[in-house]
C-alpha cells in the first residue's frame, strides 16, 4: 500500500522509519504548507510526490493511505479530506479533540469503506500483551499508578511567552490529551470503561492542563494516571495486585515488565520487547487488518478510541477546559 504523510515533525518521521521497517507501506507522498519544506521532506525520505494543497494530495489515485501528525485541533478536518476520497486514514493520538468530531469521522470512513486508526502505538506492541499475561500472575487488582510525565523544552518556550501548540486551547493541547491518554489507553485496554473518572487539573494561564492527575473508578480497584509537561518523573509504572505488584517503565513503551513479590525481594522478568520504535507494530497490525477486513479487531480498536475520548472530553468539560473550536460551536 502507498501512503502519504500530513506535518514533518520527528513523529512523522519515526512512522516512515517504521513502515520502512515492516515493509507494509510505501511512503510516496508528502504534505507540509510550505512548498520548500514538502519538497526536502519528500526527498530526505524518497517520496515521489510533495504537495502544499491537501485537497490535491488527497486527489491522488497512486495513495491508498494516509498518516496524520497534524496538531490534535487539525485532526478532524484533515482525517475528513482523507476520508472522503476513499483514503485509509492513520490519524495520532488524541485522534480528535471531542466525541463530536469521532462520530461524524467514523460515519464518513463507513460511507466511503475505508478504515480509520488511532495511531495509539502502546496498545499494539507485543508489551501490552506481556502486561495481559503479567496481570494473571498478581492476583486481584486493588490499585495502579501510572505516570507519564515529560518535562517539555516547550514548556521553556511557553515561559518565554511563546504559544507552543502543545499548551494552547487553539490547538487542543494540555497534558491529558498530549501524554495521560497513553496510560489512560493501557487501562481502557485492559480494563474497559471505568463506572467513573475524575480529573485533577494543574491549568495554566492558556487555559490547558500543564499537568494532573486522572483518576478512574472501578468495581474492584481504582487507577491514578498522572499526567505532566511541566514536571519531571522517573515514569515506573505500577499496578497493584494482592499476590504482587506488575511493574513497567514509561506507558509509551511498556519497557521492563516484571512482577515483584515478597515486599521486593522475588522479581520475575517478563520476556519482553526493547524495540527503540514500537510504531512498526501499529504498522503491522492497521495493515493485517485493512488486508484482512478483520472488522472484530477493528471494531475493538474502534471502542477503546471511543472510551478514552469519552473520558478526557468529559473530565475536560467538568474542569472548564474548553478548546477554541468548541467556543465557536
Ligand atoms: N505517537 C507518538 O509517540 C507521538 C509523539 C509526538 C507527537 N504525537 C502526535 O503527533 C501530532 C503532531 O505532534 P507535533 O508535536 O509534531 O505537533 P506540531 O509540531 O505542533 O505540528 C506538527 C506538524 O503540523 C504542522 N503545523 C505546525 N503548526 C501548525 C499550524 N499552526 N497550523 C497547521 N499546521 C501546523 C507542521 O508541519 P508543516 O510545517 O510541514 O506544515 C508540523 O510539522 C500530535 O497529534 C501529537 O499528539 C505522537
Amino acid at each position: 500500500m502507498n501512503f502519504g504523510t500530513v506535518g514533518t515533525g520527528w513523529i512523522t518521521e519515526s512512522f516512515i522509519e517504521a513502515a520502512r521497517e515492516t515493509g507494509e507501506l510505501t511512503h510516496t507522498a508528502v504534505y507540509s504548507r510550505r512548498e520548500d519544506k514538502a519538497r526536502s521532506f519528500a526527498e530526505k525520505h524518497g517520496a515521489a510526490h510533495a504537495f502544499t494543497d491537501l485537497e490535491e494530495m488527497a486527489s491522488n489515485d497512486e495513495l491508498d493511505a494516509v498518516y496524520i501528525a497534524s496538531p490534535n485541533s487539525h485532526h478532524f478536518q484533515h482525517v475528513l479530506t482523507f476520508l472522503r476520497k476513499k483514503k485509509h486514514v492513520i490519524c495520532e493520538k488524541p485522534i480528535f479533540s471531542n466525541l463530536r468530531e469521532w462520530e461524524e469521522a467514523y460515519r464518513v470512513a463507513e460511507e466511503n469503506g475505508v478504515y480509520l486508526f488511532e495511531a495509539m502505538r502502546n496498545l499494539h506492541a507485543p508489551n501490552f500483551a506481556r502486561l495481559q499475561e503479567g496481570l494473571e500472575q498478581i492476583g486481584t487488582v486493588r490499585n495502579m499508578i501510572l505516570p507519564f510525565v515529560q518535562y517539555s523544552s516547550r514548556y521553556d518556550k511557553y515561559l518565554a511567552g511563546e504559544n507552543p501548540n502543545v499548551f494552547t486551547t487553539a490547538f487542543s493541547g494540555g497534558a491529558l490529551m498530549d501524554l495521560g491518554v497513553y496510560p489512560l489507553s493501557i487501562v481502557v485496554g485492559l480494563f474497559g470503561k471505568p463506572a467513573n473518572a475524575v480529573y485533577f487539573p494543574v491549568l495554566l494561564d492558556s487555559g490547558v492542563d500543564g499537568s494532573g492527575t486522572l483518576v478512574l473508578e472501578y468495581p474492584d480497584f481504582t487507577a491514578a494516571i498522572v499526567c505532566s509537561k511541566i514536571a519531571q518523573s522517573s515514569n515506573t509504572c505500577e499496578i497493584l495486585g494482592e499476590n504482587g505488584t506488575l511493574v513497567f517503565e514509561n506507558a509509551g513503551d511498556m519497557y521492563h515488565p516484571k512482577v515483584v513479590r515478597n515486599k521486593g525481594k522475588d522479581v520475575t522478568e517478563l520476556p519482553a520487547d526493547e524495540h527503540p520504535n514500537n510504531m512498526v507494530y501499529e504498522v503491522q497490525a492497521f495493515a493485517r487488518i485493512i488486508q484482512n477486513g478483520d472488522r472484530d479487531t477493528y471494531e475493538r480498536l474502534k471502542k477503546i478510541s471511543y472510551d478514552v475520548l469519552a473520558i478526557t472530553e468529559n473530565v475536560r468539560r467538568e474542569n472548564g477546559i474548553i478548546f477554541d473550536s468548541e467556543k465557536e460551536a
